[in-house]
């Protein structure tokens, strides 16, 4: 599956990510700056805020109790389409996604 990570700016990228990775891990992997993910996808840091595209939100799984807790905590403030992106994990049934990352994530 591919991901789109829009930045802040409005520059587009395009990456194939591997399945069963997550859209986090797919970024630092592949050097997409603006996720951080520095507690390594465990839900404790909040540094891989994204917003996905309107088009994807309904196909992810939805957002746990302590993914939510998180999202209180994001440096940029959370919209209705924010998730953390170490809880997305791509999939063939998911497909293709698109994401914006936040101007800043620390
Ligand atoms: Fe830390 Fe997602 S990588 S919460």
């Amino acid at each position: 599956p591919k991901v789109t990570y829009v930045s802040d700016a409005g520059e587009a990228r395009v990456v194939d990510g591997l399945v069963g990775d997550s859209v986090m891990q797919t970024a630092v992997r592949n050097g997409v700056p603006g996720i951080t993910g520095e507690c390594g996808g465990v839900l404790s840091c909040a540094t891989c805020h994204v917003f996905v595209d309107e088009a994807d939100l309904d196909r992810l799984e939805p957002v746990s109790g302590l993914e939510d807790e998180m999202l209180d905590g994001t440096v940029v403030d959370r919209c209705p389409n924010s998730r953390l992106s170490c809880q997305i994990k791509l999939s063939d049934e998911l497909g293709d996604l698109r994401v914006t990352t936040p101007e800043a994530q620390e």
